[in-house]
């Protein structure tokens, strides 16, 4: 197994306090990006590192920062901790076992993009969580290494964790924004991106847990460091989150670019009962569903996941053996988007609640002729024609379970049962 370096500690007994972290050079690295990086120099330099947002769209984080105003105050940072999409659990895991280095990544941020004022939105069911979160915070505040003068300089840091009520849309990010500022959680339409008119219409930088976690490491370490892991355009380590039907579900820390089945077969322990691997989603539930024979030559970085029709999204790894039926697969994964819809967008709204209905009856034994050319139209009125990408995340998996096990649904509608027997 290839060296740690986020999930290093998580593991390790009291790794969530401050004097763990700290007897691993904690806060040593935000302390000098204070003390010697001007904030354009630190935004070249995680540039130059190719971070890449952790969240799901892969976005060059050095260049989100770059586009916030120099000359517009407040700035907001907010660090996305809402974590819902199904098969992904490692922003939970670096919050509640290594909070400190998430906390010491937003003073890093803020400090490249000069923002006095940091956010944590985070999922309303991580109880312990929030708690582990806000404890950490308070050591910080304690320790001078947040709130006024930090770390003996000029610059001011306040950090408020904000707890959600348990909305899979208030991940996106606009929607998360619209929930901070204390209304229902609604997406709002971009432009604006919030790097210019974010939180209370000021300038605000998203970023996913695990990308702020990476700050220390690639200040202490250097871009090249980073750049020595994963590909040319997909450097450094990622937390895979793997589910399913392998004999060792969990998260495994690896260069970007792994194999997927080096995943599945040597960290994930293989497929469980000796089974046949049937089909992967790679990215969590949004990503498209790939076959076995895709994921057997799959590398797991973002060119060649998308190269092969699909995403790497969260690094979600979700595994399915050969007894799975692909209809109630696909049927459960869209109840999920349907009572998620915000409800805002017509296509959305109902286009989640026609497929909902359709995969039910299909599921049980009474889908009809023209059922599969039906959600295969319903897909088309959805993508791309709504305020917020939700509506591409439930049809994505539709498009992709007909393109590539079409001939279970057809055997589902006329024979009104599952083609696996097992
Ligand atoms: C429906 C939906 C749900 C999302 N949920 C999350 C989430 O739980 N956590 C997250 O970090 N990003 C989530 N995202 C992506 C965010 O909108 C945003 O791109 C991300 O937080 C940016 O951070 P990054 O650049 O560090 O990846 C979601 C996007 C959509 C469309
Ligand atoms: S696409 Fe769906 S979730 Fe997104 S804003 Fe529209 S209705 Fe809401």
């Amino acid at each position: 197994m290839p060296e740690k370096t986020l999930l290093k500690h998580t593991d390790t007994p009291n790794s969530e306090t401050m004097d763990f972290y700290l007897s691993q050079k904690g806060y040593e690295a935000s302390r000098k990006a204070l003390t010697s990086y001007e904030p354009a120099k630190l935004i070249d330099e995680v540039k130059g590192s190719g971070l890449r947002g952790r969240g799901g769209a892969g976005f060059s984080t050095g260049m989100k920062w770059s586009f916030v105003p120099k000359d517009i105050f407040p700035k907001y940072l907010v660090c996305n901790a809402d974590e819902s999409e199904p098969g992904t659990f490692k922003d939970r895991a670096l919050i509640e076992r290594y909070p400190h280095s998430v906390i010491e990544g937003i003073i890093i941020a803020c400090w490249a993009v000069q923002i006095n004022s940091a956010f944590i939105y985070i999922r309303g069911e991580f109880t312990l969580g929030a708690k582990k979160l806000q404890k950490a915070i308070d050591e910080a505040y304690q320790k001078g290494f947040l709130g006024k003068n930090i770390f003996g300089s000029k610059f001011n840091l306040d950090i408020t964790v904000h707890r959600g009520a348990g909305a899979y849309i208030c991940g996106e990010e606009t929607g998360l924004l619209t929930s901070i500022e204390g209304y229902r959680g609604y997406p709002k339409i971009k432009p604006p991106f919030p790097a210019i008119q974010g939180l209370f219409a000021k300038p605000t930088v998203i970023n996913n847990v695990e990308t702020l976690a990476n700050l220390p490491y690639i200040l202490n370490n250097g871009a090249q460091w980073f750049k020595s892991m994963g590909t040319e355009k997909s450097p450094g380590p990622k937390i895979f989150c793997v589910s399913g039907h392998v004999n060792k579900p969990g998260l495994y820390e690896l260069p970007l670019g792994t194999p997927c089945m080096e995943i599945i077969n040597n960290y994930g322990g293989g497929v469980w009962k000796n089974r046949k691997l049937k089909a992967v989603i790679p990215g969590g539930s949004s990503a498209p569903v790939l076959t076995a024979a895709q994921a057997e030559k799959l590398n797991m970085d973002y060119e060649a996941v998308a190269a092969a029709g699909s995403m790497l999204g969260s690094g979600g790894l979700i595994v399915m053996d050969e007894t799975v039926c692909m209809v109630n697969a696909l049927y459960n994964l869209i109840r999920f988007y349907h009572h998620e819809s915000c409800g805002q967008c017509t296509p959305c709204r109902y286009g989640t609640g026609w497929l909902d209905k359709i995969l039910h009856r299909m599921e049980h034994g009474n889908g009809k002729q023209g059922d599969i050319e039906l959600m295969l139209n319903i897909c088309d009125n959805m993508r791309g024609k709504t305020i917020c990408v939700l509506a591409d995340a439930a049809a994505m998996p539709v498009q992709s379970f007909i393109k590539n096990f079409r001939d279970e649904f057809e055997y589902h509608i006329k024979e009104h049962k599952c083609t696996v027997t097992i």
